[in-house]
């Protein structure tokens, strides 16, 4: 098995980023909201500023106790506020808030997480805007990886608005054929078995096992399921060792991605505003 080092591309990538900030004639400045007192959020938006400052970005976490509507009006100030580039607010969102209402309300030329209903379009017609950052870096991944995905047959298992939606477009895009399994449908296994390229996005530790999938299957498990204490992905990687042709890991394979795709995207949204300028 060869395992795809998530975690080696994009410190490799990172590399390279930062030597173009570098060159840009402002410094890029990623704000990062959460609402909410989750551990899993807290850790994910510290991991994300930390990379930020690496790469040369300026980046702060504002951490509230956000009302919906204090949310919202902080989410207007950050529009305002030339000197921001980027803002990401980290879902979920606590109990009660609508998550729609909140996405609506970024700047679509700030919105470097690609939720907003405007860069969600545009993907969806091929055309450039930001690309959600988990889909982007998968996507990435298995280029930097050289695997071959034209007229390819890729499984995406999961629907969600942040990964499994937006692959669909972006995999279509590189020309391969798409199926789109999830919780309701009738027979998993039935689906997966044909993949040439599986995605697991779902959040169900070790759902994937050694005889749903084809021998010489690529898998890509976007999963991170905390159990008793350790990270474990959707795809039960023991198990599957044996059987497939490559695999990442968890931890170490398409986090690392994520928060690399992200802070492209923060990158783009300078280059975009000083080509416009
Ligand atoms: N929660 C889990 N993944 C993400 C992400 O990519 N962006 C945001 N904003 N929240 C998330």
């Amino acid at each position: 098995m060869h395992l795809i080092d998530g975690k080696a591309i994009a410190s490799r990538l990172r590399r390279s980023l930062k030597d173009r900030v570098q060159t840009l004639k402002k410094q890029p400045h990623l704000v990062v909201v959460l609402a909410t007192d989750h551990p899993a959020s807290l850790s994910y938006v510290t991991a994300k500023e930390k990379a930020a400052i690496e790469v040369g970005f300026k980046s702060r976490i504002i951490k509230d106790k956000f009302t919906e509507a204090s949310l919202l009006k902080c989410i207007d100030e950050l529009n305002q506020d030339s000197e921001v580039d980027g803002i990401l607010v980290q879902l979920p969102l606590p109990d009660g808030f609508d998550q729609n209402k909140v996405i609506d309300r970024i700047d679509p030329t700030k919105d470097v997480d690609g939720f907003h209903p405007h860069n969600l379009a545009m993907l969806v017609q091929d055309r450039e805007g930001f690309v959600p950052a988990t889909p982007k870096g998968i996507i990435r991944l298995l280029k930097e990886s050289n695997i071959h995905l034209k007229g390819q047959h890729v499984v995406i298992v999961g629907r969600s608005l942040i990964v499994g939606k937006p692959l669909i477009h972006l995999l279509l895009k590189e020309n391969m054929s798409v199926t789109v399994a999830h919780s309701k449908s009738k027979d998993l296994k039935a689906l997966t078995l044909p993949a040439d390229v599986l995605i697991a996005a779902v959040g169900v530790p070790n759902l994937i096992q050694p005889d749903m999938v084809k021998k010489g299957v690529i898998i890509i498990d976007v999963g991170i399921n905390r159990v008793d204490g350790k990270l474990v992905g959707d795809v039960d990687f023991e198990a599957l060792k044996d059987v497939v042709e490559a695999m990442t890991p968890v931890p170490g394979g398409v986090g690392p991605m994520t928060i690399y795709a992200l802070l492209e995207n923060t990158y783009e949204a300078v280059l975009r505003k000083e080509e416009t300028l």
